[in-house]
């Protein structure tokens, strides 16, 4: 098969290399591409949000299969784009159509879905700026902290946590009725605060039956101990220690087959990836969000971890046969430092020449803002290198991690150096 991938990040780079070792994978294009992916298969310089040129280049390069990486494609619509466009019907799509991708592209619809199939999530309530005083004397009902979320895609900024009542009383305002976050802050999401402990839980579906990917917690804010501004994420650890059988069970029989079965009743096709973001009340899993693509970096601990030929699972997912297959995941810790640029989650500085790299040892690098000039590797964003180690347990996994970590270097390199501390065994 030619395999076109969108995307550009440490995911897409950790896509590329699994697909590129794919016996199914004739060629691979990526768009837009960066230094990584480059090394796997042949960057274009396609604009993802550019539908006709999208489909366009598929067709000119005899493309059998097209994988979204990241979502705002999809909740545009580039899936239906290739659904149902006759020239464009052979071409197997991995990735929902813009009315799945409104599990991540619309919180107050994700929010509605999961109450109308009673899955699990923390109480909400959604105002606009014509119903602002409702929402405010809703905030009058709740206990701090206060959790509003902008509605649409916000680029990962959408979620604000008030830990005082004014202060969520001026942001509710600020987003509904002064464009906050934009047209994504039109509508917000007010819902209660929910403490424990964060897990991802990741399928591949054809919209019917599914395969449970490896479970992954993520680390994402930029400093110590959970402190800090959000970001995209620093880092990742897979499987996670405390998601056992009995935790995944539920996960499974109270979120995930409701979640599919919800999709099926509502008459939605799906076919690719969904991630739930979950919060552990107790014992208890609620789902804080959905996304309907990978994570990053959670695709960058995850991933190296899959002994399947991930091309054979996406085309079976697409052809809606994924039931005949069965997935193999290694039993092996996995653990991503992410090393970013000094000033990250804010301004920061690029163009630095990256070194180390030829000191690397028992860890795989996913390049994400990384550029190639000439025979230099220059820092392009704000997450830069996701370094992953494997190993029996966490312990080596991580300190493989961060041997390899300390070795790469550029100027105002940052890296949080607690990734997996809080799940080493303590004995
Ligand atoms: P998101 O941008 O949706 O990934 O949310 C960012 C972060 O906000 C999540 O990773 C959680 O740590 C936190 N968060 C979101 N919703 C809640 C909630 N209802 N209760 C507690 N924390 C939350
Ligand atoms: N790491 C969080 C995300 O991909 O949404």
């Amino acid at each position: 098969m030619n395999i076109l991938l969108l995307g550009a990040g440490g995911r897409e780079h950790a896509l590329a290399w699994k697909i590129s070792g794919s016996p199914l994978c004739r060629k691979l294009f990526v768009a837009p591409g960066n230094a990584g992916t480059a090394m796997h298969g042949e960057n274009t310089g396609l604009d993802i949000r550019d539908a006709e040129a999208i489909a366009g280049f598929a067709l000119d390069n005899d493309v059998d299969m097209v994988v979204a990486g990241p979502e705002e494609p999809l909740v545009k619509g580039l899936g239906d784009h290739f659904a149902t466009r006759e020239e464009l019907k052979h071409i197997l799509f991995v990735g929902p159509g813009a009315d799945g991708a409104r599990l991540e592209g619309s919180k107050a619809f994700a929010k509605a879905f999961m109450q109308r199939h009673h899955i699990p999530t923390a109480a909400y309530r959604a105002f606009t700026c014509d119903t602002v005083q409702e929402g405010l004397d809703f905030i009058n009902t709740m206990t701090p902290p206060y959790v509003l979320k902008a509605d649409g895609l916000a680029a990962g900024k959408g979620v604000v946590i008030c830990s005082h009542r004014d202060e969520a009383e001026r942001t509710l305002k600020e987003m509904l009725c002064d464009g906050l976050f934009g047209e994504a802050s039109s509508t917000v999401v007010i819902e209660a605060f929910l403490k424990g402990r964060e897990i991802s839980a990741f399928i591949l579906t054809d919209g019917n039956t599914y395969k449970i990917l490896p479970s992954a917690k993520d680390y994402k804010r930029v400093g110590e101990k959970d402190t800090g501004a959000n970001t995209g994420g620093m880092g990742a650890v897979s499987p996670v220690p405390f998601a056992d059988n009995q935790l995944m069970e539920k996960i499974e029989q109270r979120i995930i087959i409701p979640t599919i079965n919800g999709l099926k009743k509502e008459k939605i096709s799906y076919c690719g990836f969904l991630y739930f973001g979950l919060m552990v009340v107790d014992t208890d899993p609620y789902v804080i969000e959905y996304n309907i693509r990978m994570g990053d970096p959670e695709a960058e601990v995850m991933i190296p971890r899959m002994d399947s030929d991930l091309v054979e699972l996406m085309e079976a997912a697409c052809r809606g046969n994924l039931q005949e297959y069965e997935i193999r995941i290694s039993p092996q810790y996995a653990l991503t430092v992410m090393l970013t640029s000094g000033g990250y989650p804010g301004e920061y500085d690029k163009g630095f020449e990256i070194s180390g790299i030829g000191q690397v040892s028992g860890a795989r690098l996913f390049y994400a803002g990384v550029k190639q000039d000439n025979d230099r590797l220059l820092t392009n964003g704000g997450r830069v290198i996701a370094v992953t180690s494997l190993a029996g347990n966490l312990d080596d996994a991580r300190a493989s991690a961060y041997n390899n970590a300390r070795v790469i270097d550029f100027k105002g390199k940052y890296y949080r150096r607690d990734i997996g501390k809080d799940l080493l065994k303590r004995t």
